[in-house]
């Protein structure tokens, strides 16, 4: 929990209604040692059990944050202080040309119909991922991935070689 409350890259998900891009997502948080937070009410039970439930790889690697609503997260992230940088579509910046900091709090829609006017309005910045005439959107998962891949790279924030290594010899028998 110590990095959840420090200063270090966070993805967010705003409602999530389909379980296996949080799963994805999750799984994502966790072989990138970024945690995840889950802004609800979801569409599905996110709890641990629902979760385990499900099948979820990864479950116990990763550090995932639930917040009852959205005032809920609202008030968590102003007390972390990073800024809240949210994907849409309806975005002008392209996140390649966005200065990400190492401790940005990535924000992602939900499926089936993005944040409302309130979610956009609280953003530090709105970006999108630049896509083809006439297509509507990227699955969540992975424009969160294009987008944390970026943001990691930006500021350096990739776990170590030496992290990688040294997690790969504690599980060795
Ligand atoms: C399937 S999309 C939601 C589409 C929804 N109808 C809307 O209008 O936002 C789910 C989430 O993925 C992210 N996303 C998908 N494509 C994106 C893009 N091209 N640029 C930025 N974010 C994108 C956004 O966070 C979006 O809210």
């Amino acid at each position: 929990m110590a990095k959840v409350f420090g200063r270090a890259m966070q993805l967010a998900l705003f409602q999530p209604d389909i379980p296996q891009n949080t799963g994805t997502l999750v799984r994502l948080g966790a072989c990138l040692a970024v945690p995840v937070h889950i802004i609800g009410p979801a569409g599905f039970d996110a709890s641990d059990r629902g979760f385990k439930r499900a099948g979820l790889d990864y479950l116990d690697k990763a550090t995932i944050v639930r917040h009852v609503s959205w005032a809920a997260f609202d008030e968590w992230r102003r007390g972390a202080g990073g800024r809240l940088v949210l994907l849409t579509t309806t975005a002008i910046r392209v996140y390649t040309d966005f200065a990400f900091r190492p401790d940005d709090v990535i924000l992602l829609g939900r499926e089936t119909s993005g944040v409302p006017a309130y979610v956009h309005d609280a953003a530090d910045a709105r970006l999108v991922i630049p896509m083809a005439p006439g297509l509507r959107s990227i699955n969540v998962a992975l424009a969160g991935a294009m987008v944390l891949g970026e943001a990691l790279r930006q500021t350096g924030s990739f776990p170590t070689v030496a992290e990688a290594m040294r997690a790969s010899i504690e599980v060795s028998p």
